[in-house]
């Protein structure tokens, strides 16, 4: 909890601070790969760094945690810290690295505010960094113990022992083991960090969803590539897609992920495009364990075709005994498969919803924030819905922005 010497400077410079912190998280990266350019290979994201969006996740992150420590300082944002540890844990960050950041983080704080950074607010802001950096090491290490790895460990070579063409743009990588270590479970919803070699040298991380239940022996994932129209195409979706092949070594984290199945109350999936990959693996972890749940699969896409996993998922559904499904193709009512099918976007309108559900949304950020909308108007509660991002977390940022106080005075 905040001393009672740096509340009342913490609420005094927080309108500041949210107002600059874009630009101090821009300046920070900036000043962190000149001092450590080795974080730039295997641990951090370069696609998020040219988008600017990893310096807007940690610039709301931190706008958020201030001012919830000054707003309800007996609950730290739990939704927030959880999301950041599991992304921390599945590359690997150490304890130690806390310190480096700590150091470059001030460094830029100082280069953008100048004097108005006094002693005594260097203090408080310091009280505030450290508050966050424990809550987080102390649930890394707690997460990196329940998977039986260190940091140093999180990474693992497996084989590529079959790849799956799902669509024109999709692909699956059924992943085996290639050593005698034990394959630990993972929770369903989860994601694994593949780093892959760039043929420049640089290694990349990037997170992609289970799609299948374990089996002991393989982890699967599901791949779409992406294509950048006016922009780079993606550099590491289109390395897989175009260069990785059965009998080739990808280096893989263990699973990790916050957002995970509570299998105790009936599920809602809605999903837009590959959005549908962590809802695969959840409904295969739910046909495998034989649930008799009451079970709603909703997914939106362009049409049959560009609908990866669709037969895998149908299939679950038809061998779950009270699962149905729902399809939105936005180029027409077209199928060939038994589901009930609708032409547009996804509309909630005509769909029965079970009582008392867990809502699971994955897909571009303004369909699962108009899909939560819907749902909360119809009576949902915000906390029975939880959403996947692709991506650094930027919706959590905005509320986060919009709530810092000042943020918009002025
Ligand atoms: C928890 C989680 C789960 C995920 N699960 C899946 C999944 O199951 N399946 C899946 O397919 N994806 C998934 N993703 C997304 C995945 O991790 C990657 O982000 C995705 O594959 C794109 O990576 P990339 O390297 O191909 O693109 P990048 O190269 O990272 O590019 C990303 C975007 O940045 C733009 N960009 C890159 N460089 C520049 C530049 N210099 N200037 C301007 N713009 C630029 C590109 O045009 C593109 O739009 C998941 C992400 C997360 C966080
Ligand atoms: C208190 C300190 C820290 C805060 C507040 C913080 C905050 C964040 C946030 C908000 C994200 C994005 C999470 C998401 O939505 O996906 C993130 C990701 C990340 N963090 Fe941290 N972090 C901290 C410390 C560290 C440290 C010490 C390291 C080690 C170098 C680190 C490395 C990373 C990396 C590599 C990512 C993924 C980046 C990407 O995918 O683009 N962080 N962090």
């Amino acid at each position: 909890m905040l001393s009672d010497r740096s509340r009342p400077v913490i609420e005094a410079t927080l309108p500041v601070v949210a107002d600059n912190i874009e630009e101090i998280a821009t300046r920070f990266y900036t000043h962190l790969f000149g001092e450590h350019p080795e974080l730039l290979d295997g641990t951090f994201n370069r696609g998020n760094q040219a988008e600017k969006t990893q310096q807007m996740a940690l610039a709301g992150s931190v706008a958020l945690f201030a001012s919830a420590l000054v707003k309800v300082p007996e609950q730290l944002p739990e939704h927030l810290l959880n999301r950041i540890a599991h992304k921390h844990a599945s590359l690997g960050i150490t304890p130690a690295q806390y310190e480096v950041v700590h150091d470059n983080l001030f460094w830029a704080i100082v280069d953008v505010l100048g004097d108005a950074v006094t002693p005594e607010v260097a203090a408080a802001w310091d009280e505030v960094y450290w508050l966050m950096a424990y809550a987080l090491i102390h649930q890394e290490r707690g997460l990196y113990s329940a998977r039986g790895v260190r940091p140093e460990t999180v990474w693992r070579e497996w084989e590529v022992a079959e790849r799956i063409q799902e669509t024109d743009d999709v692909v699956s990588f059924r992943m085996r083991r290639t050593d005698d270590r034990l394959v630990r479970t993972s929770l369903p919803g989860q994601y694994v960090t593949v780093q892959v070699p760039m043929p420049d040298g640089v290694r990349q991380p990037r997170q992609y969803s289970l799609t299948k239940a374990d089996d002991g022996e393989h982890r699967q994932f599901s791949v779409k590539r992406v294509r950048g129209g006016d922009k780079p195409d993606g550099e590491v979706s289109n390395f897989l897609f175009d260069h990785v092949h059965v009998g080739d070594r990808l280096t893989m984290s263990p699973p990790f992920g916050d957002v995970v199945l509570d299998d105790s109350r009936p599920v809602v999936f809605a999903s837009a495009g590959v959005g549908i990959t962590p809802m695969a693996g959840m409904l295969s972890h739910l046909a495998t364990a034989h649930s008799q749940l009451p079970i709603t699969v909703l997914h939106a896409d362009l049409d049959e075709g560009s609908f990866a996993l669709r037969q895998q998922v149908l299939d679950d559904v038809a061998t779950l005994p009270s699962a149905s499904a729902h399809v939105w193709y936005e180029h027409g009512a077209h199928s060939t498969l038994p589901v009930d099918v609708h032409g547009g976007i996804m509309n909630l309108d005509d769909v029965k919803l079970p009582h008392d559900a867990g809502y699971y949304l994955c897909g571009p950020l303004p369909f699962m924030q108009g899909i939560r909308s819907a749902l909360i108007e119809r009576g949902v509660s915000p906390r029975d819905i939880q959403y996947e991002v692709f991506g650094p977390d930027l919706w959590q940022a905005d509320l986060v922005t919009e709530e810092a106080p000042g943020r918009h005075a002025a």
